[in-house]
């Protein structure tokens, strides 16, 4: 077997060998700056920190909790990453997915992935929740660099529909149903840690992007080589650079992330009501 695979197949071991008998969860969360809150209330939980799983790396960025935690939300079983690492952390990408990976190969194939992020377009708003409908990947470094594991995944992945139509669909009328109108953007991924200065952010906007991060497209990524179906949510932490004079603190991102906290539990309770009733379908691929 390839290296790859058996490494992911020993992550995914450990993971269930620390689950509760019989657990078998299909989705998986990423719980982006200051929306980790969320695995702290699933029902029924096994929290296991990062450092006690093999290849996890452990983020030093505040706001970011670093342990893998199973549970129910909304009678769905779930394994929730609380905090991811980030490429300005030094990490490469292969280590900065693994987590991503290890969910996955531990046999979710349905993956919500969240993030913090800054609003491009002029018609959000700080506490917006925004549904991705695509991404720009701007590291100028993908996951897969290297060589491929076909057991794994293909060489070259379609991400034509990266972010998962029906899931869209799903989360749209979760926000409906609590009175949400929720955009649709797409997400921009650049290096950082430096928040975008404002002719970054215009030549962003020129080039189709909604919103500004440092995260997800990676993962997204490694989870779409992996064929597992991806939602993608943004909140809105603040405005990108430059659309007001306001200048842009992470303070200021976990501050707005702590502020929609409650909208964002009951979003993310729905979508989960949702899933949950069209039953845990294979991928799509
Ligand atoms: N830019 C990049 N990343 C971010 C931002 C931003 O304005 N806000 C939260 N994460």
């Amino acid at each position: 077997m390839s290296p790859l695979r058996q490494a992911l197949d020993a992550a995914a071991q450990q993971i269930r060998a620390r689950l509760p008998a019989g657990a078998a969860p299909k989705v998986g969360l990423v719980l982006g700056s200051g929306l980790g809150g969320y695995a702290d209330r699933l029902a029924g939980r096994t929290v296991i920190p990062y450092g006690e799983l093999p290849g996890f790396p452990s983020s030093k960025v505040e706001g970011h909790a670093g342990n893998l935690v199973h549970g129910h939300a909304s009678g769905i079983e779930v394994l929730a990453m609380q905090g991811r690492v980030h490429f300005y952390e030094g990490h490469d990408l292969a280590t900065v997915v693994w987590p991503v990976r290890a969910l996955c190969a531990a046999g979710c194939n349905t993956l919500i992935i969240t993030n913090a992020a800054g609003g491009i377009d002029h018609a959000l708003r700080p506490g917006d929740l925004v549904i991705l409908s695509d991404h720009l990947n701007l590291l100028a470094d993908s996951p897969l660099r290297g060589e491929n594991d076909p057991a794994v995944g293909p060489r070259f992945p379609d991400m034509s529909d990266a972010y998962d139509l029906a899931l869209r669909a799903i989360a749209a009328r979760a926000g409906n149903e609590l009175g949400l109108t929720l955009r649709e953007g797409v997400y921009a991924c650049s290096p950082g840690p430096a928040y975008e200065t404002p002719a970054e952010v215009r030549m962003l906007r020129a080039l189709g992007a909604d919103l500004a991060g440092m995260s997800t497209a990676p993962e997204v990524i490694a989870a779409r080589h992996m064929g597992a179906r991806v939602l993608g949510l943004s909140c809105v932490t603040n405005l990108a650079a430059g659309i007001t004079n306001q200048k842009l603190s992470h303070a200021e991102v976990t501050e707005t992330a702590g502020r929609v906290r409650e909208t964002f539990i009951a979003l993310l309770d729905r979508i989960l009501a949702h899933i949950l009733a069209l039953g845990a379908r294979e991928p799509s691929t």
